[in-house]
């Protein structure tokens, strides 16, 4: 039996649209940051039988799939008894395909025995789901076409808080969001836009301008809301809470002249990440939001 976890991640530049989406390669680049302190775990033993016997209440049929690939890959016929759980709350509304993909996939590479290295094992990884190619790197992970690679940054650590408006199980899937956003007309130039806005950001990171940092992340993750929205059936994730949510914290960055980085992603949850010394002002900001939300 072999059990392994991997974290998931939180892009500030959004990978959203696919070049193949077999591979999951993605069209533009875009840069995570690791969390490092929410993980999933996956445990695998090999079964004497013909298939793989399922454990937990993930989905199966995408897992198992990439189980499929990884059995065929490395020319073996073993099965496994399957488990999976997350160390966050199940229902927060948290994606964690890029922590369960990274984490089958090392597992699986672990029980067959292959050492092999972090390029490669994120590389098939990604083919599970694409995000999850970046939960390999840390903290920060920039990926670009089939490359991915650790980025140093000024900041080596962010504190996370993630404001829960709701836990519903989404309607669109970020995988049917990522060929829905090609019908929009704001796609032509969404490259563009993301590798300008790439390149800002690494800047303005270099520099330490959190407030420009903290516009640009913003701009980034509306941008990405605003393909849902003129798709050719528009959708959207947020809830009347997330919008207030928002004009809170755009609220507090006008009153204080500043505040965390702020994002979302195919989901109505509020991700905030603040530099190591605001931590009073993450602990202030937290408390203010839980007594309306769940804070994690
Ligand atoms: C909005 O990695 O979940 O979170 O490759 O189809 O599994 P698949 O998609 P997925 O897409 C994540 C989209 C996003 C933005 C991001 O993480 O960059």
């Amino acid at each position: 039996m072999i059990e392994v976890s991997m974290p998931t991640n939180i892009a500030l530049i959004k990978y959203m649209g696919k070049k193949d989406s077999i591979a999951n390669i993605p069209d533009n680049s875009s840069l995570s940051y690791t969390l490092d302190d929410l993980k999933t775990t996956v445990n695998l033993s090999v079964i004497d039988a013909e298939q793989d016997q399922w454990d937990s209440t993930e989905d199966q049929a995408r897992f198992i799939k990439h189980l499929d690939f990884l059995r065929q890959k490395f020319n073996t016929k073993k099965y496994f008894k399957i488990k999976s759980h997350n160390n966050f709350p199940s229902g927060c509304g948290l994606a964690s395909s890029a922590s369960s993909f990274a984490a089958l996939t090392e597992c699986f590479l672990k029980i067959i025995n292959r050492d092999i290295s972090v390029e490669e094992k994120s590389a098939l990884s990604r083919h599970g789901s694409g995000s999850s190619c970046r939960s390999f790197y840390g903290p920060f992970a920039l990926w670009s076409g089939e490359k991915v690679e650790s980025i140093a940054l000024p900041y080596k650590k962010f504190i996370h808080h993630v404001i829960v408006v709701s836990s519903d199980k989404k309607l669109i899937s970020s995988s049917q969001a990522h060929s829905l956003v090609k019908t929009s007309l704001l796609y032509a130039d969404r490259k563009i836009r993301a590798e300008k806005r790439l390149a800002e950001l690494l800047e303005s990171f270099k520099k330490q301008d959190w407030q420009k940092s903290y516009e640009i992340v913003w701009q980034e993750f509306q941008d990405m809301m605003a393909l849902f929205e003129t798709s050719e059936k528009p959708f959207s994730y947020l809830k009347l809470s997330s919008y207030f949510v928002l004009d809170a914290l755009r609220d507090y960055w006008h009153v204080h002249g500043d505040g965390p980085l702020v994002t979302m992603d195919a989901g109505p949850n509020v991700h905030l990440l603040f530099r190591e010394d605001q931590a009073s002002m993450a602990n202030m900001l937290s408390s203010a939001f839980r007594e309306k939300f769940t804070v994690i």
